[in-house]
């Protein structure tokens, strides 16, 4: 009786749909638990085996790690890509892009994009994430257009808009869903739902992940954090749901503020329709590689034990990770930690007043900042930030909601406010790349030095100074062994 019914369960033909696996390590997974610090050489010997897992992507650029690669670690960040592609020859390589702000954080013209996204598929990019703090996809238009032309060009490059994803009255289902439209409207190649927070519970990813499925042809990619604990159960219900490729992260650095572990979740689908197929012996040996550097960075205290825990309180104010450790460093130089409380319970208020917008860089700094200040002066916006004076002027685009008249009066008193999308309102609007170059000729190496000094003015021009004092001392060294004498 048993055996009949297996075997009626062994016919019926269930259809295979494997879920593709976004591997985060070289990128979101140390950005999330060690501030972005993982060298290139500790990349480069396991690449050969992460490419034979089999992956969707791997994420490996992007986000913070351009800034921290110029700025702490001393290393040029495309020569880092570079050697990245070089030894993932059969996987697709991902970056996360901040739409109009690139990698950096203000607005740059239209050619800087365009320059940006052609130089980093050059150098090694396959799949450009592009996101915006305000979902304003006005925004992202620019890299998008960039990224289809270069597709057309070379035959290589996906433009994958990311929704930042966040609660409040203004995000309903048809809210997301007239979301997807629009950006199968731009002609982007998927969407992935970025959940920076973990705030996406089980059942609401059901619903959501069917309603864009119905909404859009497009594959949707889900991102999310572990910070509020529920993320693996999230994967769950979204995959049974039809989303097409998780974001996870090798487990010497998953979970936490980082993402749901890879093994644990290949293991969760195997045997199933959703099957990835990976090797758990492949990812076993890389996760062995991995162990000694989470223990290495466990003891220089780079990884906190604080961050490896369940974060309730992401889920009670909806506050990314980040910006609740950002806040407690902000309130401990001001000798006032007693306010923390407080300020947790300023930031949706702050939110509401500047039109709700998701929290993620910039708009999770700017409202976090503000809440402090709010909080400290005794008097809501009796100072406020130039970045949120900004936010107010619509110098960061739009945001869902319309924002507080009260407050606008009160922070920028009969100023103009702008509804053009960031660049225009911030008069970015002529080709500055020429400029940009003229400013930094002297230190141009290569032409991918350019837009480096773009991003980063000051850092960037501190690492081509070491850059240079470096390649001037290898050369001294080179002259004293060979020639015993110092090149003058
Ligand atoms: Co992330």
């Amino acid at each position: 009786m048993s055996n009949n019914n297996n075997e009626k369960n062994d016919n019926k033909a269930v259809a295979k749909k494997p879920v593709g696996i976004t591997e985060t390590i070289l990128r979101d997974a140390h950005q999330s638990l060690i501030a972005t610090r993982m060298p290139t050489e500790v990349m480069l010997p396991i690449l050969d085996k992460l490419d034979k897992v089999g992956y969707h992507s791997i994420e490996c650029w992007g986000g913070a790690t351009f800034d921290a690669s110029l700025r702490f670690l001393k290393e040029d960040p495309w020569e880092r890509l570079r050697k990245i592609r070089d030894g993932l020859k059969n996987t697709k390589t991902q970056m996360l892009f901040r739409g109009q702000n690139i990698l950096g954080y203000r607005p740059y013209a239209d050619d800087v994009v365009y320059k940006f996204v052609e130089k980093s598929i050059a150098n090694g990019i396959d799949i450009i994430r592009i996101f915006d703090c305000l979902n304003d996809l006005r925004n992202l238009q620019a890299a998008v257009d960039a990224t289809n032309k270069i597709k057309k060009q070379e035959g290589r490059g996906h433009s994958q808009i990311a929704l930042s994803y966040t609660l409040g009255d203004a995000y309903t289902l048809d809210y997301w869903a007239s979301m997807a439209k629009k950006i199968e409207e731009m002609g982007a190649d998927s969407i992935c739902i970025k959940d920076m927070a973990g705030l996406l519970v089980p059942y609401k990813a059901e619903e959501l992940v069917k309603t864009l499925k119905s909404a859009t042809k497009l594959p949707i990619q889900l991102h999310t954090h572990y910070t509020s604990g529920v993320a693996s159960m999230t994967y769950l219900k979204a995959v049974e749901s039809g989303v097409d490729v998780i974001d996870c992260a090798m487990s010497p650095l998953a979970l936490g503020t980082s993402q749901p572990a890879t093994e644990v979740m290949v293991e969760t689908f195997k045997g199933t329709p959703y099957d990835t197929g990976y090797d758990q012996k492949l990812l076993a040996e890389i996760a062995d590689y991995f162990r000694p550097y989470r223990e290495e960075c466990l003891a220089n205290g780079l990884l906190s034990p604080k961050v490896l825990g369940v974060n309730i309180k992401t889920l009670l104010y909806q506050v990314p990770g980040g910006m609740l450790s950002n806040m407690v460093s902000q309130l401990k130089e001001q000798h006032a930690e007693d306010k923390y409380n407080e300020v947790l319970e300023e930031i949706p208020r702050v939110r509401k007043d500047c039109g709700e917008p998701p929290l993620v860089t910039p708009s999770s700094q700017i409202v976090g900042t503000q809440a402090i200040f709010n909080v400290l002066m005794g008097e809501r916006y009796k100072m406020a930030t130039g970045e949120f004076k900004d936010l107010l002027r619509g110098n960061y685009g739009q945001t869902v909601k319309p924002m507080n008249e009260e407050v606008i009066k009160k922070v920028i008193p009969g100023e103009k406010r702008s509804t053009a999308r960031s660049a225009e309102a911030t008069g970015h609007d002529k080709p500055e790349l020429e400029a940009i170059e003229k400013e930094m000729k002297q230190y141009k190496q290569q032409e991918e030095d350019v837009l480096s000094y773009a991003l980063f003015p000051q850092v960037a021009t501190d690492f081509f100074k070491y850059r240079e004092a470096q390649q001037t001392k290898v050369d001294a060294a080179k002259a004293d062994t060979e020639n015993k004498a110092y090149p003058v």
